[in-house]
């Protein structure tokens, strides 16, 4: 087992003031799950720690051991793994077995999983006795880069996906890189998307890194940790989404979001309809916003290395696809806001793209690479 004094995780701060929570990087993290829960929550000595059936069964039982050390009792709740958990209906089930476990509000939630549970949980842990702390212990990269980080909770309705839910900031992220060795491969490969769209917009020397990984000679935690800090750059210059900034982080969505409903969910997984998007934003971003042709095939070639789809499949119909762009943003006089590149790194907000101009880039979708 590796030394973990030789090897201290890597850390980024994420800056709100009396909000503000370290996320840790590394490796063998949830054997420290204890002691670093209670350095930041002293004082709490019960837990309730939310996990899926698939990622308990691999790593509850070294979390619980950890918090049981550092004398935090734990009772583990489990929710059927997927997407279908984030609901309302489960979010009640989730705190009524709190309530059974009569958590109080000295108590915390651990959120141990993917996405689901970290919104899922944070949003239990937020409405709980009107709102307890939480810890979020990602496992998935697309939760280790992306959703454990900036305080976005909530559950789905039928309607549509992320309806309800709140910030709600965790008190500490943990964020085992070990565990990321189980993941599925099509699970694996899809977090790649949301750090090929962080590379696009703000770190253009990431690429290089990304295409290490791609070739397995990465530095994985250097990696995510650089990830972890876009992203909590952005969130602490506009956490609650307001100033514009964090909009930033919808480079690929807009269509990306259009393709992953049309494609129904569960057709598709979230990074791989981003994946579609980010080729789609990065040829109207050749179009409109000057970025170089070898940036843009540079960008693609990496989404390529991680196994993600570059092409619509023909039944796809850009027409319907534009409708549901359409509802999901408003077009305000003909143009829409949609994120471009003026080159690898350099994003901005643009309100010059039109309906004509997404038809064209969903067309492209359908030409080959
Ligand atoms: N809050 C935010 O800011 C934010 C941002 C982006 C996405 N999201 C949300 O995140 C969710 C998607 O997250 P996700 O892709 O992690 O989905 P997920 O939680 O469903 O995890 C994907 C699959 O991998 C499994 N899994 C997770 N970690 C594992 C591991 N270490 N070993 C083996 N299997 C593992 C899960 O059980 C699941 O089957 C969506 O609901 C999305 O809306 C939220
Ligand atoms: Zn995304």
């Amino acid at each position: 087992m590796p030394d973990d004094a030789n090897h201290p995780p890597l850390k980024v701060h994420v800056n709100l003031g009396s909000r503000s929570y370290d996320v840790l990087v590394g490796s063998n993290l949830l054997d420290r799950t204890g002691a670093e829960t209670q350095a930041v929550l002293s004082g709490r000595n019960h837990a309730v720690l939310l996990t899926d059936s698939n990622v308990g069964p691999l790593y509850a039982d070294r979390v619980v051991a950890s918090l049981s050390a550092a004398g935090i009792r734990t009772d583990i709740v489990t929710v059927q793994a997927g997407e279908a958990s984030k609901s309302m209906h489960v979010a009640q089930q989730v705190c009524s077995a709190m309530a059974a476990a009569r958590l109080d509000r000295k108590g915390m939630l651990v959120a141990l999983g993917g996405g689901v549970i970290g919104d899922l949980g944070g949003f239990c842990a937020s409405i709980y006795q009107r709102g307890i702390p939480f810890v979020q212990i990602p496992t998935s990269v697309l939760a280790q880069v992306d959703s454990s980080v900036g305080g976005k909770t909530g559950v789905n309705l039928p309607e549509a996906k992320n309806m309800v839910g709140c910030f709600h900031q965790p008190s500490i992220v943990l964020a085992d890189t070990d565990t990321l060795q189980s993941l599925p491969k099509r699970e694996w490969n899809e977090g790649f998307a949301e750090i090929i769209k962080h590379a696009g917009i703000r770190d253009a020397a990431m690429f290089e890194e990304i295409e290490e990984v791609a070739q397995g000679v990465g530095d994985l935690p250097a990696l995510i940790q650089r990830n972890v800090a876009i992203k909590a750059r952005v969130v602490e210059a506009d956490e609650t989404e307001t100033l514009g900034i964090r909009a930033l982080l919808n480079f690929g969505h807009t269509l990306g979001h259009a393709i992953e409903a049309a494609a129904g969910y569960g057709g598709m997984l979230h990074g791989e309809a981003i994946s579609l998007g980010l080729r789609a934003a990065t040829w109207l971003s050749l179009q409109k916003s000057g970025l170089a042709a070898a940036d843009g095939a540079r960008l693609l070639r990496c989404l390529a290395a991680f196994e993600l789809p570059l092409k619509l499949p023909a039944d796809f119909d850009a027409n319907a696809l534009l409708d549901i762009a359409a509802k999901d943003k408003k077009f305000e006089q003909g143009a829409i806001r949609f994120v471009l590149l003026r080159a690898l790194g350099d994003a901005f907000v643009s309100c010059d793209i039109t309906a004509e101009d997404m038809r064209a880039a969903i067309l492209h979708l359908h030409e080959p690479v």
